[in-house]
């Protein structure tokens, strides 16, 4: 199935009030693969992610997951899809009552009739398959925040799914932790081969865990494909963005400023 479209998205529209929050979005993200979607705070990318699985109607445009148009679904169809698609979002955080073993199980219980102590099993092998086998009894309170990251992304491998969804899952982390986690979900993309669609803000994880990358500006993409060929991009937005210079204006004041600092 590798080189096939897992998702295909055709000019998604999305406003809040007056605000185009996503102006006309293409792109297709095929099976086995890691995409990383880059771009900078509110270009889009959480809209995004969440007319992907279905969690934000948009305006106009088509997204096809697996093959079903997602927004002309039937609720049972999409019930079914959403089983075959696992997420760890940036304000989905752990059920702070639960542990973290209860956390896991609840997709499971959601989802399917597997019996109380088979639900317990999953939850213990997910949760080991990211070195918290010694935590799943803890509540979220008792733990770090790279284990709270950890444990959303076990939960999100409960059904074994076919797709995953990240949203920053990184953010928050000292950068060792934060590496660690992009290793762990590299391995894990690897082990699975899971089609990966990741949100970040951290380039060095982007580079490192993509096979492709897609970079979000204003609502649209400004460029999607191979790591090494978004990285040498010419196009000035692309290398504002990886060169991490300020927008064009406060750039003109910061030449201005040199310029009169060398008077
Ligand atoms: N439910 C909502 N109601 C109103 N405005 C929203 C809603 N969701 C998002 N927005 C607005 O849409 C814009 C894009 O938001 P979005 O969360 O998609 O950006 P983002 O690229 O994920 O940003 P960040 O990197 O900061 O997470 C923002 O201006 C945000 O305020
Ligand atoms: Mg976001």
């Amino acid at each position: 199935m590798s080189g096939e479209i897992a998702i295909s998205v055709r000019g998604l529209r999305k406003s809040f009030g007056p605000k185009e929050v996503l102006r006309g979005v293409d792109l297709d993200i095929r099976h086995g693969e890691t995409t990383v979607i880059l771009g900078g705070s509110g270009s889009g990318k959480s809209t995004l992610l969440r007319c992907l699985v279905g969690l934000e109607r948009p305006d106009a445009g088509e997204v096809r997951v697996l093959g079903t148009d997602i927004f002309s679904a039937d609720k049972k169809t999409m019930a079914a899809l959403r089983r075959r698609m696992g997420m760890a979002f940036q304000a989905g955080a752990l059920f702070g009552g639960m542990t973290l073993s209860e956390n896991v199980e609840l997709p499971l219980l959601e989802f399917t009739d597997l019996p109380p102590t088979t639900r317990r099993i999953v939850a213990r092998i997910k949760l080991g398959l990211v070195g918290l086998e010694d935590a799943i009894h803890r509540l979220p309170s008792q733990i770090s925040g790279g284990m709270a990251k950890r444990a959303a992304l076990a939960r999100a491998l409960a059904l074994d799914p076919e797709l995953l969804f990240f949203d920053e899952p990184s953010a928050g982390l000292d950068p060792i932790t934060s590496a660690e986690l992009d290793r762990l979900i590299l391995e894990l993309q690897k082990v699975f081969s899971v089609t990966t669609v990741v949100v970040t803000h951290e380039l060095e994880s982007a580079f490192s865990i993509a096979d492709r990358v897609a970079l979000m500006h204003q609502g649209q993409f400004r460029v999607v494909d191979l790591p090494e060929v978004v990285k040498e991009h010419r196009d000035p937005v692309v290398r504002d963005f990886l060169d991490r210079r300020p927008p064009s204006q406060e750039r003109d004041a910061e030449s201005l400023l040199r310029f009169i600092e060398d008077l």
